[in-house]
């Protein structure tokens, strides 16, 4: 018999709800098609963003969203995304199909889709291609309230008071699309941008340093040693592919069994990732101030037939949907250093929670445990151990279950996978000293290649009930093959 035991008296602390970030990049169909259809549009819109896709976003209580890039951060210029839409500067996008881009999304259309989801601006500012000047006033012209002229042309634009946008990212994977840079010069540089990216008000600054690609743990180290000091957040990047290697990714749908725990094996390599980034972290500063920021996490598999090779389209699966559990369920469990995430994308990009083409509307499995996952959200952490079986095929073997746990308001919120694609898990949750009162659930369960698509919805989330509540106060849970859980545990007082 599996078990998931809990400890309320053990936490690492709360779960910082940008764990739940997303990010949203000019790429492909994200913004123009996925987000934003213009005012002008016949797509239902509030100020040219999609409506359903914005109902959407509010529903899964998105805390965060990251933009313009990505590659695009380090070619971006704010100046041109912003005044009369008919006289914004046009550019190719030459990172991401060599499309034009007509910059009619710029800084005001971002935070106002930012304030019509709720959510929190995290804007990445160009090192790349940009000058300290630019970034510099970028930041004065969101977040001063003093009477320059870079402020005036703020207010000229519509928007008398500041914006006061806190998260800033420092430069985009400057190891390699973001200027080709070597750790030390990266650091140097990290450290003069920052300077004069000021503090306007009560508004402070969380400044996030490029970090990582993968494994790289020198760069890292480096970072932290050379500028440590001067960051709030240091990013850390990192995409599950399906083969062996970067370049063998494969398709999104289709694949057989084999294909399928390679995923979800090569996936849980982020607990890794993020313990030895963390460990490195730990040495140069033991009291965690800085954040460790997975700022594009996800699945990439190649793009479906007939589509833009540049916009990176790919479909959903319940295989997906096991990737962001597992992920996430790693977050939550580090979140004494994990302080963000952003999955990459949000709309028709990579493992993207929503789909769209013209005025419909998919919701990916993945958006899914996002729904199921988000009582987690400024959450206290409880401590949650499994013991379970393997599930894979010979080579490609993990464990069965994984599993996350916190509390709030008086609840307690277990969240678990069932990796199998074929086989239930009978499971006994107990809670370390407490005694179980009543339990309610929510699942998401389907076969391994099950997706939704145009008109038809094939995986949702649905109420679970395939559990019991013992007399000895813990509960015994049979949960399905192939599924995700989210089981909500009141004890007894
Ligand atoms: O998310 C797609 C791309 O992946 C981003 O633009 C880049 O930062 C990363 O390499």
């Amino acid at each position: 018999m599996n078990k998931i035991i809990l400890d309320t008296k053990n936490s690492k602390g709360i779960i910082n709800k940008n764990i739940y970030g997303h990010f949203s990049e000019h790429l492909g169909r994200c913004i123009y098609q996925g987000l934003y259809v213009g005012e002008d549009s016949q797509i239902p819109n509030k100020n040219g963003m999609r409506t359903d896709v914005v109902e959407a976003l509010k529903k899964i209580q998105v805390p965060l969203l990251r933009w313009p890039g990505g590659c695009f951060a380090d070619e971006y210029h704010w100046q041109d995304g912003i005044g009369p839409k008919e006289e914004r500067k046009r550019m190719v996008n030459t990172n991401w199909g060599g499309v034009v881009e007509d910059n009619s999304f710029g800084t005001h259309e971002f935070l106002e889709l930012c304030e019509q989801i709720g959510c929190e601006p995290y804007i990445n500012a160009n090192v790349g291609s940009g000058t300290v000047r630019e970034m510099a006033e970028w930041v004065e012209y969101l977040n001063s309230e003093g009477d320059s002229s870079v402020v005036k042309q703020r207010w000229k634009n519509g928007r008398k008071e500041a914006f006061n946008v806190k998260y800033w990212g420092v430069g985009n994977e400057s190891w390699g699309c973001g200027g080709n840079m070597r750790p030390e010069y990266y650091a140097d540089e990290y450290r003069r941008y920052q300077t004069y990216c000021r503090n306007y008000g009560p508004n402070r600054l969380f400044r996030i340093a490029c970090g990582p690609n993968g494994d790289d743990y020198n760069w890292t180290e480096v970072l932290m040693k050379q500028a440590g000091g001067y960051m709030d957040g240091l990013s850390l990047h990192h995409y599950t592919v399906c083969g062996d290697k970067w370049e063998d990714k494969r398709a999104a749908t289709g694949f057989n069994l084999e294909e399928y725990y390679r995923t979800v094996v090569h996936s849980t390599k982020m607990e890794e990732l993020v313990t030895r980034h963390g460990q490195i972290m730990d040495r140069y500063d033991p009291e965690k101030r800085v954040g460790m920021v997975v700022d594009e996490w996800g699945n990439w598999f190649d793009v479906e037939p007939g589509t833009n090779p540049g916009f990176l389209y790919q479909q959903n699966t319940m295989r997906d949907a096991m990737v962001a559990a597992i992920n996430l369920n790693i977050f939550n469990k580090h979140c004494d250093r994990v302080v963000m995430a952003n999955i990459a994308q949000t709309v028709n990009v990579l493992q993207a929670v929503i789909l769209t083409e013209g005025d419909q509307m998919v919701l990916t499995p993945t958006y899914h445990v996002f729904d199921l996952y988000k009582a987690h959200q400024n959450a206290r952490e409880v401590d949650c151990q499994v013991q379970c079986g393997k599930a894979g095929v010979e080579g490609f073997e993990m464990d069965q279950l994984t599993a996350s746990a916190s509390e709030k308001d008086g609840k307690i919120t277990l969240t678990v996978a069932n990796i199998s694609a074929d086989q239930s898990a009978e499971t006994v949750v107990c809670i370390r000293e407490n005694e179980v009162e009543s339990v309610t659930g929510r699942i998401l369960q389907g076969n391994m290649g099950d997706y939704n698509d145009f008109g038809k919805t094939v995986v949702e989330v649905k109420e679970f009930t395939g559990f019991e509540v013992m007399e000895c106060g813990r509960v015994k849970v049979e949960l399905p093959a192939c599924c995700v859980a989210e089981l909500t545990v009141c004890l007894k007082k």
